[in-house]
């Protein structure tokens, strides 16, 4: 069992997800937390099912390196051993990353290192691959660049818009975080330190295949 705090910045469907598969002994974690940086539906979504929520905004005329600070004082309260972000919108700093030593874990819509940043969906489309998905990855100084735990792939359709990728992409990343904070708290994945030599995982975790019903659809299609 793995005590995690959840930060986001807006609808919350990982959150969700999360916190059914908790709720249908699928995933062994608590939330114990979950932190915005603004008004977000996914603190709604928490507080009806008594989970503790904060915001910490973060303005332009903040100071970053104090709002890091102040962001892992409020998240450290909650004393998680693991901390998701589950589309938090914001670049965390080495003042938060370093309270929390690769304990901190990201899901993002693309096959990285392809398309990090923003809309990645977008950036896929625009590049014309013909694979796509996700990935849950540490968190590093960078923009999506910590290390890859674990990845779902799909086919890209055909005349398929961004915003229909994203959220064919969302039904994975529904399935990948939830999976991964499992492997977590069963310790079949130890997210180790960095600083001596980073993640550990057993068999179990590299027998994983991710799920390819999607892509079975399309190529039924033809
Ligand atoms: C997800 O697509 C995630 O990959 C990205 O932001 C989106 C968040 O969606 N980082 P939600 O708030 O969990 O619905």
């Amino acid at each position: 069992m793995v005590d995690i705090a959840v930060l986001v910045s807006g609808t919350g469907t990982n959150l969700k997800k999360i916190i059914e598969r908790i709720d249908a002994g699928q995933c062994a974690a608590r939330v114990v937390g979950v932190v915005s940086d603004r008004k977000a539906a996914a603190l709604d979504f928490a507080q009806e099912r008594s989970i503790p929520t904060v915001t910490v905004p973060l303005t332009k005329r903040d100071d970053r390196t104090r709002w890091n600070e102040q962001l892992a004082t409020v998240v450290a309260e909650y004393r998680p051993e693991v901390v998701v972000l589950a589309g938090f919108m914001r670049v965390l700093g080495v003042p938060f990353l370093n309270r929390f030593p690769g304990r901190v874990i990201n899901v993002h819509p693309s096959l990285l290192p392809a398309f990090p940043g923003k809309d990645a969906p977008a950036q896929a489309i625009e590049a014309g691959v013909r694979i796509s998905g996700c990935t849950v990855h540490q968190v590093d100084e960078g923009v999506d660049t910590g290390a890859i735990l674990a990845q779902a792939a799909l086919s890209v359709r055909k005349g398929e818009t961004s915003l229909e990728l994203h959220a064919r992409i969302q039904q994975l990343e529904h399935d990948l975080l939830p999976r991964v904070i499992d492997w977590v708290g069963r310790n079949e994945l130890d997210l180790g330190d960095p600083r001596s030599g980073g993640w550990h995982e057993t068999d179990h975790v590299l027998n994983y295949r991710p799920n390819y019903r999607l892509n079975h659809r399309l190529n039924h299609r033809g």
